[in-house]
């Protein structure tokens, strides 16, 4: 999709920046499929299903971490980062992985985690041994006392070792902060964008982006402005978006750009507040920042409109290029998401949190349809999360005892966390694994899953993994998809409507109503049943 004209404006990457019109898929290599049967995804397993992400019609894959690891937070805690876990397989499984991926057009991208790592790390282990003032303590963050920093996991975000000495996490306990002020961190961090350079890798997704240095005397928070990241008005933390961060990954950048094809990186920065983004998309350092603002929305045309004319301004204006995202391994997955009484999505109960919630699964599956429809029309690249193409409700319902993100214990079990979009995906069958592997599942699958496998959906042309499919084929022949620009049209209240030249229309009805199309040739696409000449409510159409 490089040949497509990218926006005016300063934009620093060049045309043959594929990153800026891609469709990605993300493969949670736990739960993606397993090969070995012992109930966790693998390569070999991701390997045997490359050609379901052949058939969407993908242009890349991302990795979430395969790293050896205790799993304290689901692989995101790495013992070491130029490795694969032996539960995943081998490099030499990651180089067949790559390869196979690149004789189907398909390029892999794999996760970097910089914050922080496991506490089975060997230098944490060397620090905790080496005890109090030593130059091993140097390479993370201890102190005699901690400040009143709160963990994104709740909690306090220190930890006191035996010896008294506290350390901090910005998550678990289990992932110890790197100090990045420390220039043995730097080092190591640029061997390991080496090594998976090396091994054919076309860019990084980069955990936690915003956060690694912290403010020099690590000072007190201002009481009240952690919370949500999305939070309108939340001020800044010590924390984050520290000015190194930019020269940082200036000397990334650099390091890619030595190697031959453009290789990008695509940051994990949440921001409320585009001004927070802006520094970040003018540099030369970062290729792409994700663009979360779609996913805490509820399904509401205005909120919507708001937050696309926003996030597409501060794109033509810097240049840069934001992902939309409607899902990812952190979220309730949309169908779920769309599908309860939206307020609460607005503002969620303890009981939501607890997944205490009453779903109407199918209005869910019928706008997460459509929004997948309006997140393939918009400018820009696009990331899918896996299972939201089979249009895989959130479990909400999971066990608490088969829990295992580490946010149930500690928000005291005051959030059900997010194992429910973390489900081993159901590939055939009709009862668990549904197919996942020859053993079982490391999560529990919902026993009422036989018809989102993907058997079930492939040959159904109504079905959402089809939708996709057709969706994402189309995007790639149409002159007026992947990156470019927009233009409102007048819409009744509650329906978005948006041309893209030459000749391409979206219109989404978030509405209760059904209301007339738009004079138009053709119906290219459409995420339900049109009846004569009206989008019904939630559903969107693609028209030339
Ligand atoms: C963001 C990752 O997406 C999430 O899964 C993880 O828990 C945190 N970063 C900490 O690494």
């Amino acid at each position: 999709m490089s040949d497509k004209a990218v926006p005016d404006g300063p934009a620093v990457f060049d045309g043959d920046a594929w990153w800026r019109d891609a469709v990605v898929y993300q493969i949670y290599p736990r739960s993606f499929a397993d090969a070995d049967g012992d109930g966790q995804g693998d390569l070999p397993g991701a390997l045997a299903r490359l050609d379901h992400l052949a058939d969407l019609g993908v242009d890349a894959v991302w990795l979430s971490p395969f790293y050896p690891s205790p799993l304290a937070d689901g692989g995101y805690d790495v013992a070491h980062y130029t490795d694969v876990d032996p539960r995943y397989g081998t490099l030499a499984d990651f180089d067949a992985y790559v390869a196979a991926a690149a004789a189907r057009d398909i390029k892999v991208i794999v996760d970097i985690v910089p914050n922080h790592c496991s506490a089975a790390h060997p230098r944490f282990r060397q620090a905790l041994a080496a005890g109090p003032g030593s130059p091993e303590r140097e390479w993370f963050l201890f102190r005699d006392e901690p400040n009143n920093w709160q963990s994104m996991f709740g909690g306090p975000a220190w930890t006191q070792t035996p010896d008294g000495q506290w350390y901090l996490h910005l998550f678990d306990s289990a992932q110890p902060d790197w100090n990045w002020r420390h220039p043995g961190v730097t080092a190591m961090f640029e061997d390991v964008l080496r090594f998976w350079l090396d091994r054919g890798v076309s860019g990084f997704r980069i955990d936690v982006a915003a956060m690694l240095f912290k403010e020099d005397g690590l000072p007190d928070v201002v009481p009240g402005s952690q919370g949500a990241p999305l939070a309108p008005g939340r001020s800044a933390v010590p924390y984050e978006h520290q000015p190194e961060l930019l020269e940082l990954y200036r000397s990334w950048r650099k390091i890619l750009a030595a190697y031959p094809g453009p290789r990008g990186t695509v940051a994990e920065i949440w921001f409320a507040d585009p001004a927070q983004a802006r520094p970040y998309l003018t540099g030369d350092g970062l290729a792409q920042l994700f663009n979360f603002r779609l996913m805490p929305l509820p399904w509401s045309a205005a909120e919507f409109r708001a937050v696309i004319e926003e996030s597409h301004r501060l794109a033509r204006e810097t240049g840069g290029s934001i992902p939309w995202v409607l899902g990812n391994h952190d979220v309730p997955r949309m169908a779920t998401r769309f599908g309860i009484d939206q307020d609460l999505v607005r503002a969620p109960t303890a009981d939501v949190l607890l997944g205490r919630v009453a779903v109407d699964h199918e209005l869910g599956r019928r706008r997460a349809r459509a929004a997948t429809l309006l997140l393939l029309a918009l400018p820009g690249a696009a990331y899918l999360y896996q299972g939201d193409e089979l249009g895989l409700p959130e479990y909400l319902d999971m066990p608490a005892q088969a829990r295992q993100d580490p946010m149930f214990e500690r928000t005291g079990r005051a959030f059900i966390g997010r194992d429910g979009c973390r489900v081993p995906l159901p590939w055939s069958g009709t009862s668990a694994p549904y197919g996942f592997g020859p053993g079982g599942t490391w999560l529990p699958q919902p026993a009422d899953w036989a018809h989102l496998t993907v058997a079930a959906q492939r040959d159904d042309p109504g079905s959402t993994l089809n939708l996709h499919r057709a969706a994402i084929a189309l995007r790639r022949e149409h002159p007026a998809l992947g990156d470019g620009d927009l233009t409102w049209l007048d819409a009744p209240p509650g329906v978005l409507a948006l041309t893209r030249e030459p000749g391409f229309t979206l219109m989404v009805n978030f509405g209760p109503d059904a209301v007339p199309l738009p004079p138009h040739h053709d119906v290219l696409l459409a995420s339900g049943p049109l009846d004569g000449g009206v989008l019904p409510a939630d559903t969107a159409v693609w028209l030339s």
